[in-house]
């Protein structure tokens, strides 16, 4: 449905996105997880034709991004950071204003406002005014106006973007319901591992422009978990910092987190690496509680191929440093 082919943006010599390429699957949902500036939007926006690659092409259903970008257009809806709704007017009075400026027949626009209410379980709401409603809401709302003129190809840049966790849920939930029965091809953004964890069929991993790395979310976490690689948490009653040094000091041990006072996570490659560790730990006089081998998540990934982690931008553990990296830029709503 969708072929990039080394599509790169530059910004006044500023290289935004760097010579991507990946396919889309019609009906799959295809995630592009990274940071604070990876160049997710710029993508989008290029898919979207509403701003034009330096280099390389994009076609989605065959049509090409630059030169056949009203074809492309009629196959698509756009869901963008930004939500764009009259607060003023009800539910339906928003849709049936978007339908009609898409040229929706009337006929056609009531039904399908309220299929597509339905289909978000507003219908009750379609008489009131959207200014009343919940973040979620709202951004049910964007989603479904986006639906109005059936696209074949449903691009969401961050869709869970700053609502509360039940509203995310709720939102992923019915991404997932129309790419089930409406078939709907979904190009999704996000930062968050876990949504893309839970939405999507295949990952780009996007990071400075890249993507280094694109897979199902079980691929890509065998790359951090093979045959010789494991993630292990450890309970130890007396944990000291000792201790932690000299587990940080193994050869085969790439890092040691400490999660609270008696457990830590060692990320750790080698033969025996499960005997090494324990062996340094009794050295210290270590009275351990319980080992866990764990399953990598996303997040274990992204570290491993990027060597920095990225971090949920609510999660206010992140140094100063590498917080100031990931900031929002502008996420002020
Ligand atoms: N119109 C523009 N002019 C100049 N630079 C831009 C423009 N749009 C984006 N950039 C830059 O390109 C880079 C990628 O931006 P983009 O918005 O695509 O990232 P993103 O992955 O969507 O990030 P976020 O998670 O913050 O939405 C950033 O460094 C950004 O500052
Ligand atoms: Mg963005």
């Amino acid at each position: 449905m969708i072929e990039v082919r080394n599509l790169t943006k530059n910004f006044n010599g500023f290289r935004a996105v760097d010579h991507i390429s990946f396919d889309v699957k019609r009906g799959e949902v295809f995630g592009l997880l990274g940071p604070n500036g990876a160049g997710k939007t710029t993508t989008i926006r290029m898919l979207a034709t509403l701003t034009r690659p330096t280099e390389g092409t994009a076609t989605v259903g065959n049509y090409d991004v630059v030169k056949d970008d009203d074809e492309v257009r009629k196959l698509i809806g756009l869901v963008s950071e930004k939500i764009i709704m009259y607060d003023r007017l009800t539910a339906k009075e928003n849709l049936w204003f978007f339908g009609r400026l898409y040229g929706i027949p009337k006929e056609v626009l009531n039904e399908r406002i309220d299929e597509l209410l339905g289909l978000v379980q507003l219908g009750d709401w379609k008489g009131s005014q959207v200014g009343t409603f919940s973040s979620g809401m709202r951004q049910r709302m964007n989603v479904i106006r986006a639906l109005l003129n059936m696209p074949k190809v449903l691009l969401l840049d961050e869709p869970t973007l700053g609502l509360d966790p039940q509203s995310s849920v709720e939102v992923r939930e019915f991404v997932k319901k129309i790419n089930r029965e409406k078939k709907t091809t979904i190009i999704l953004t996000t930062h968050m591992m876990v949504e893309a964890d839970i939405l999507c069929d295949r990952i780009g991993i996007m990071d400075h422009g890249k993507i280094a790395a694109l897979d199902t979310s079980t691929n890509l976490k065998k790359l951090v978990s093979g045959d010789d690689t494991a993630i292990l948490e450890l309970e130890i009653a007396n944990l000291t910092s000792n201790m932690i040094a000299s587990i940080q000091s193994l050869k085969c041990v790439s890092s040691v987190s400490q999660d609270n006072s008696t457990h830590i996570k060692v990320h750790a490659s080698g033969n025996g690496v499960f005997d090494t560790i324990i062996d340094a730990i009794r050295a210290e006089k270590g009275e351990i509680n319980s080992v866990k081998n764990l399953e990598p998540t996303l997040e274990d990934v992204f570290l491993h191929i990027t060597g920095h982690e990225v971090r949920d931008k609510a999660d206010q553990k992140i140094p100063m440093r590498a917080h100031r990296r990931f900031m929002p830029r502008r996420r002020v709503r």
